[in-house]
């Protein structure tokens, strides 16, 4: 589905993407796995069309997508999560899932203005897709609490929530597991999970949890200096002597081999 080919990202001298090339198979959930300042985020940002790539091409399904701007992606069925932001913390969990398609189009603007019949309409029909996504999610419980109210974790599956509002093909999540207890975690897993069977949806997911990349991801890259090191199944990848030497000093060594994390 995406195809990344000798991709560089630099800031100033700085090689924070350094020719990597990766693929993400349709029906993957792809892992990318890497020390930190691999160059995983920026990867991604250039991807979802967050930063311009110095160099290198990004192509989905065979078209070149490579600089398009978050909105034609999102136009595309390419999202990225993004945290709740501020401004939208006081509005409702149901309205943050309401506003989705909205803030992208600009059309719900444009029909409360011009086409004021149709709007009380949308809305119902938005307000279910929103019930129908929560209860997905298993916070059905949460429609009327304030975003900002949430647990970390709960913003987390919000955010995976918002994908579906919307006709998703790939999502890209980075980091959805960090500070998130344990529970919430495996519900956060669950949901990608069912997400992929039942709705098709490709993921590519940054995450430092091993177990959670283990039970969730095939394949898993790794990345090291912004560059590609390996691929494979994770528990190839964990014994891979190279991915291993990568992880050297950050502590995580020892709790690959020894299987705590
Ligand atoms: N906007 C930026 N300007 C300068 N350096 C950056 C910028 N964004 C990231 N970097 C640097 O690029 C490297 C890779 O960062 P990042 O992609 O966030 O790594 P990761 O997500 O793998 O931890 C880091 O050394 C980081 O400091
Ligand atoms: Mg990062």
């Amino acid at each position: 589905m995406i195809r990344v080919d000798s991709l560089h990202k630099h800031f100033g001298g700085f090689r924070a993407v350094d020719g990597a090339s990766i693929e993400i198979e349709t029906g993957s959930i792809t892992g990318l796995i890497g020390p930190n300042g691999a160059g995983k985020s920026t990867l991604f940002n250039v991807i979802a069309g967050v930063l311009p790539p110095t160099s290198g091409t990004v192509t989905m399904d065979g078209e070149d997508i490579t600089g398009l701007p978050p909105h034609e992606l999102f136009h595309k069925g390419l999202l990225r999560t993004f945290q709740i932001a501020h401004e939208f913390s006081s509005m409702t969990v149901r309205e943050n899932l309401m506003m989705v398609p909205a803030r992208q189009t600009g059309e719900r603007l444009w029909n409360a203005w011009f086409k004021r019949g149709r709007v009380a309409e949308e809305e119902r029909a938005l307000a279910q897709k929103a019930d129908e996504v929560l209860d997905f999610l298993t916070i059905d419980h949460l429609a009327e609490e304030k975003a900002g109210n949430l647990s970390g974790g709960q913003k987390k599956l919000l955010e995976l929530g918002r994908t579906m509002m919307v006709d998703a093909k790939i999502v890209f999540l980075d980091e959805v597991g960090a500070g998130v207890n344990r529970t919430l975690l495996n519900t956060i897993g669950d949901a990608i999970v069912r997400l992929n069977r039942e709705r098709g949806y490709t993921f590519c997911l940054i995450e430092h949890d091993m177990d959670f990349i283990a039970r969730l991801c095939d394949p898993v890259i790794v990345m090291a200096e912004g560059k590609v090191l390996a691929q494979g199944p994770a528990d190839h990848i964990m014994e891979n002597e190279a991915v291993i030497e990568a992880y050297l000093g950050t502590g995580l060594k020892n709790k690959i081999k020894d299987g705590t994390q």
